[in-house]
């Protein structure tokens, strides 16, 4: 069972500042609503509750989110906009949040294994809330359930990408399983390759399910490219045994991290409220 949900949100999103100069870049929204609330509806649609947040100087917007506002609630109850609250509202009845502090950014494999307090010995998944999923059908991280049920081992998310990209993400290798089309056993995986080094044009997007070993392993791996702790270097060390399975999940993602990638999936979404 998967019943815990890491977000790591301490990164700095400098590519959005001067917006995350105090803002975090998970509290930017699409349309309304915030990128994590996205990433927590995700969570809770895979029957996850448990919401363990890795956070970092200047994001106390988050919790504040995710707590309920008395004056503002007071202010518009009974009237035309207290349903503007209604989803937030249901997500703070389901779910618990916790959060925990990274005090000093060293990457995303870091950030990991600074929510280990939060998750303890059991698997759990990982949700990067600025890769911002949509499926009409099953969610991206209740489809990458049922694989771990399955396999019983750690589960990357992949999309492929032009070949030309593979130096913005983690690149893996590997078989298709199973007479599946979609599932492959990793067997190599580097981050942010050049294109002329990218084992394949498959890419690790922003969703993870983890088994806990990968905390010991992320305490005994050496900084990577860029001088962080590579989530990609400690699951290649899983890989290795034949212990990850990389999963080529059903819907669409959007890379908000990035202006581009942000705008596309603005007008995604106000396209779909408007037809
Ligand atoms: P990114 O590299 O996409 O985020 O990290 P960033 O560093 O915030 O953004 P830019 O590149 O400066 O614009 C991927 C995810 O990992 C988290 C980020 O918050 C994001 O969700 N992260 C990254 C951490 O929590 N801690 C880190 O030290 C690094």
């Amino acid at each position: 069972m998967i019943n815990k949900c890491l977000f790591p949100a301490a990164g700095y999103g400098t590519r959005f500042l001067p917006a995350t100069k105090a803002t975090p870049k998970e509290m930017l929204p699409i349309l309304t609503k915030p990128l994590i609330q996205y990433g927590v509806e995700e969570a809770l649609e895979a029957g996850i509750t448990t919401m363990a947040i890795v956070s970092g100087r200047g994001k106390r917007a988050i919790e504040d989110h995710f707590d309920i506002s008395y004056e503002l609630e007071h202010q518009i109850k009974g009237g035309s906009k207290e349903e503007l609250l209604t989803e937030i509202r249901s997500l703070i009845e389901k779910c618990t949040f916790s959060y925990t502090r990274q005090i000093e950014m060293k990457g995303l494999g870091h950030a990991i294994l600074t929510g280990e307090t939060l998750i303890g010995n059991e698997p759990f998944a990982v949700v990067l809330a600025d890769d911002l999923c949509h499926s009409d059908g099953v969610g991206v991280l209740q489809q990458m359930k049922e694989v771990y049920e399955k396999y019983q081992c750690s589960v990357v998310a992949i999309e492929e990408v032009p070949i030309n990209e593979t130096q913005k993400y983690g690149v893996i290798a590997g078989k298709l399983v199973d007479g599946t089309d979609d599932t492959y056993r990793v067997s190599d995986m580097v981050e942010k390759p050049d294109p002329k080094d990218a084992p394949s044009n498959l890419a690790i997007i922003g969703r993870y399910i983890l088994t806990p070993d990968i905390f010991d392993i992320l305490r005994n791996t050496k900084a990577g490219k860029g001088g962080e702790l590579q989530i990609t270097d400690a699951l290649l060390e899983q890989a290795k045994q034949g212990r990850v399975i990389a999963y080529k999940f059903k819907g669409k993602r959007f890379d908000c991290g990035s202006v581009d990638g942000f705008v596309e999936a603005t007008n995604w979404f106000y396209d779909r409220i408007k037809s």
